[in-house]
């Protein structure tokens, strides 16, 4: 029996969502005629420079949202709010790692986005472009997002940790013709070098004809003539007059390349009109925002919970939203403990992998400061265990904060299993149940339901605003991968289990990715990163449970004739993943063997190595095995290092 968290009286007493009747009345409603309910919130919550005609146009499975409508992800996020007691409310609250910080108005937020857009518009950028942002969390990133999404050029932000290689690849696949990055930005007191990067990156990359360069550490770089040029010589005396432009609802407002289970990543696109809708609603119904509140999401904007909840959640519905630059741990681990210590933060949403580092760190580090402004938690990316999720509510939240586990993915845009905090009593690692006009189910592969209490695949049956619309230039591969495993509904790749309660647990990955501190990785992407080193023949990689980023990279490498230390090569590869994709991906543990298990066929049989970093042993049918000694040789065998 798991133990249930009701949420305290007073907050309740409060919520936007308050009490069970209304989450149900509100489920009901969406469940019974999903377009009204869409319809009816898309008129009052979003701005239209013109009105749709459809609220759903569903070719499954392509979805088209508010067909007809003409509106802008900038406007809803900016222009709206000028006009209501919003305008000299601050939007973005920004600390830098070394402790500089920015507080940006509405207003101000208006006039930055602006002259940026104009900068782009005189450099030839409209809608229908394609701009690549690399950039460190400065507020600089948001505007430069902004700024695209004003004129329609569609952005896809690379997370700074990846490599030139990755960073290459993107803005092939993309087509990209304009890069925005900085010279560099913080982490741990180091400076993350940025546009070194990019210059290697753009080696192969003739389509980029312009790179904006925002100076943020003032270290050197190299700026190729016509090329490259600094944002504040672009920015000098641009106007800070430039309208939104009406844009289709479903216009591209950005790509987001996320692991699949290949060795390509995917470009996840995302439109307009429902997502601006989606990102608004889920705002108001998982955080429970107030107009008051501070709320601060800690992830990095390179991700999409960086997209949907720093950026354009927060912003179309009106929060002050808090930006902090660098590591938790610098200059020491009561780093965020300081953070709404200072400003006083009411809703704080982070990931299980940080809470987990940081209550290894002890509890002391939080007790410095005083956290009494929470009144609200979030988790995302993982599962979190119930003993991370019962210190968080009890040593951050004082005992007083409802968490809300909240469940999504890249692919759909907004969180769409979590507790409504003022309805759902919360049971610690349960994503708890579906949000209004959600509806998922648990299924065996012949696409029947398990029932309550069974394990099976995690589906989506409709389709809802903020859904992925396609994989960027790869409609095949988006049909395939999400809607053809079990035809007709949405394959999300989790496995879960829904309890007698109707509160749904989600167990992690069905497929061959991994999850390492809440970032995704495909297995295959490790593994074509490690089959182009010289040394390596072949190479299969698996997640392995990890106390504290949740998974951790394994690799198990065969290699060529040649005389090599495993220790120097160890190090080596490690060193080599990190360089291709990037130092989040590097691995924990490389093993070299003579041979992998594979089946007859010649696939490799990653379920076994699976079973072997878990418990170093291996069960379960092994027949179709090529060479059956393979597996005791690799079991016996200790990481090199
Ligand atoms: C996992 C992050 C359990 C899941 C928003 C999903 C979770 C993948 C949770 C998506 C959660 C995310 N509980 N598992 N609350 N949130 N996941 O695309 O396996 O980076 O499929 O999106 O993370 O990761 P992505």
């Amino acid at each position: 029996m798991s133990s249930i968290y009701p949420s305290p009286e007073e907050f309740v007493r409060r919520a936007n969502v308050s009490g069970m009747a209304a989450y149900e009345e509100l489920y009901r409603r969406a469940a019974q005629d999903p377009e009204a309910f869409w319809g009816a919130l898309a008129e009052k919550e979003v701005h239209w420079f013109e009105k749709f005609h459809t609220v759903l146009e569903w070719k499954a499975p392509f979805a088209k949202w508010f067909v007809g409508g003409k509106t802008n992800a900038s406007y809803n996020c900016i222009d709206r709010h000028l006009e209501t007691p919003r305008k000299n409310k601050v939007a973005i609250l920004w600390e830098g790692e070394p402790g500089d910080q920015r507080a940006i108005t509405y207003q101000e937020l208006h006039r930055l986005v602006c002259r940026f857009a104009n900068v782009l518009k005189s450099r030839g950028y409209k809608a229908g472009d394609r701009a690549i942002v690399y950039m460190p969390m400065v507020p600089e990133l948001p505007i430069a997002l902004l700024a695209c999404a004003r004129l329609g050029v569609t952005h896809s932000v690379v997370f700074g940790g990846f490599s030139a290689e990755a960073l290459k690849a993107r803005i092939q696949d993309l087509g990209a013709t304009l890069v925005i990055t900085a010279d560099g930005g913080y982490r741990r007191g180091k400076e993350v070098r940025l546009k070194d990067a990019v210059d290697e990156a753009l080696r192969e990359c003739p389509d980029v004809s312009n790179v904006i360069v925002y100076q943020r550490t003032g270290s050197e770089v190299v700026m190729q003539a016509d090329r490259d040029h600094w944002w504040h010589h672009l920015d000098e005396g641009a106007s800070e007059d430039c309208p939104a432009e009406p844009l289709d609802s479903e216009h591209p407002l950005y790509v987001l390349y996320t692991s699949g289970t290949t060795g390509k990543p995917k470009g996840i696109l995302h439109t307009t009109g429902g997502y601006v809708l989606y990102t608004t609603m889920t705002m108001k119904w998982v955080f429970d925002l107030k107009e008051e509140d501070t709320y601060w999401c800690s992830a990095d904007i390179g991700w999409v919970t960086g997209h949907s909840y720093i950026v354009y959640g927060p912003l179309a519905a009106g929060a002050t939203s808090v930006i902090y630059e660098g590591a938790p741990d610098y200059p020491a681990f009561d780093r965020w403990w300081r953070i709404v210590e200072k400003y006083r933060v009411n809703i704080f949403y982070t990931s299980p992998t940080a809470i987990r580092a940081l209550i290894r760190q002890g509890d002391h580090w939080p007790a410095k400061h005083d956290l009494s402004s929470l009144r609200l938690l979030g988790s995302v990316g993982e599962p979190i265990n119930p003993a991370a999720w019962e210190w968080y509510h009890r040593v951050i939240g004082g005992g007083r904060c409802p968490i809300v586990d909240t469940w999504w993915q890249t692919e759909t845009g907004g969180i769409l299993i979590a507790p409504l905090p003022g309805a759902i009593p919360q049971k610690p690692g349960s994503g708890t149940m579906p949000l209004p006009g959600v509806v998922p189910d648990i299924i065996d592969l012949a696409g029947n339901p398990v029932g309550r209490d069974k394990e099976g695949y995690l589906i989506i049956r409709k389709p809802w605003p903020s859904m992925i619309r396609t994989i960027w230039g790869d409609p095949e591969r988006y049909k395939e991968q999400y809607w053809s495993k079990v035809p007709g509904v949405y394959f999300t790749g989790d496995a879960a289990r829904c309890d007698s309660d109707g509160y749904y647990w989600v167990l992690g990955r069905v497929d061959d990715v991994m999850n390492v501190s809440g970032h995704r990785l495909s297995t295959m992407e490790v593994e074509s990163a490690l089959v182009r080193h010289p040394a390596v023949a072949e190479a299969a990689v698996v997640g392995k449970p990890h106390e504290i980023t949740g998974q951790a990279v394994c690799c198990f490498v065969t290699l060529k004739k040649g005389d090599f230390s495993h220790e120097t090569l160890g190090k080596e590869l490690r060193q080599w993943v990190a360089h291709e994709i990037g130092a989040f991906a590097r691995p924990e543990e490389i093993r070299f063997s003579d041979s992998l298990p594979k089946t007859r066929s010649g696939k490799i049989m990653r379920r076994l190595l699976r079973e072997i970093v878990t418990s170093n042993s291996v069960s379960g049918d092994v027949t179709t095995l090529e060479d059956l000694s393979v597996i005791t040789k690799l079991a016996a065998q200790q990481d090199d290092e």
